[in-house]
């Protein structure tokens, strides 16, 4: 298999839509690997933070992209080696992650690494570029998204889940404010592209939404 022949579910969407569930659950089963490429753009900030690279530094943050050392297993981040648990998963880590996401630069640089992933069986992977800029020849594309109204509350759910504290109204505000920017940047915009099945999942269980992805996957490969 040549890694253009490996298939790949592309899974875009706004910030807590739920597609990272879907995602990782439809990788378990059909066996495949799985992409959070939000976690890679969190662990940059991260790393950055820690390394006293300023999140505005593009030619810093493009060094340390091409530097460190990242590696996933299951739902734990290991950065140049250290499990990192939790601290990406922050409100404020996602912030710094959309943050250093509008640098046109740092997204190149993180580009190689993303496709790195696509290996034997097949790749399910979710962010908010997988197929327009990623994997643009990926097998499926789903751009995934519920109203911001259902997202804020899943998104509380998870974090109250994580030990985090967190308030409806302004984890609200904060997605509606994460959501412009992510749309607005000039760099792979937070946008459903035109060959991408739109999955509103604002009234669908989440096995409900792996089920109409299985079934989407299967017809694009019949
Ligand atoms: O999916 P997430 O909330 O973990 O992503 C965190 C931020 O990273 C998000 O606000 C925008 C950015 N991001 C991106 O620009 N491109 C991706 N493929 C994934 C995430």
């Amino acid at each position: 298999m040549t890694q253009q022949t490996i298939p790949v579910i592309a899974i875009d969407g706004p910030s807590a839509s739920g597609k990272g569930t879907v995602a990782a659950l439809v990788a378990r089963e059909l066996g495949f690997h799985y992409l959070d490429s939000g976690a890679i753009y969190r662990v940059t900030a991260y790393a950055a933070q820690q390394g006293g690279v300023a999140l505005e530094d593009e030619p810093g943050l493009v060094e340390l992209a091409h530097k460190i050392a990242l590696r996933f297993d299951g739902v734990e981040v290991y950065l140049n080696g250290a499990a990192i648990g939790n601290v990406i998963r922050s409100e404020e880590a996602g912030r710094a992650a959309s943050q250093i996401a509008a640098l046109p630069a740092l997204r190149a640089a993180l580009l190689e690494r993303q496709r790195a992933f696509r290996q034997a069986p097949g790749l399910v992977t979710d962010g908010r570029d997988m197929g327009s800029v990623v994997f643009p020849d990926a097998t499926v594309k789903i751009f995934l998204t519920a109203s911001a109204e259902e997202r804020a509350q899943r998104r509380y759910k998870q974090l109250i889940e994580k030990d985090f504290d967190a308030s409806l109204a302004a984890l609200l505000q904060d997605l509606r404010e994460r959501d412009a920017r992510d749309a607005a940047r000039s760099s792979a915009p937070l946008r459903q592209s035109a060959d991408a099945a739109l999955l509103d999942t604002t009234n669908l269980t989440i096995a409900q939404a792996v089920a109409r992805v299985l079934q989407w996957f299967r017809e694009a490969k019949a």
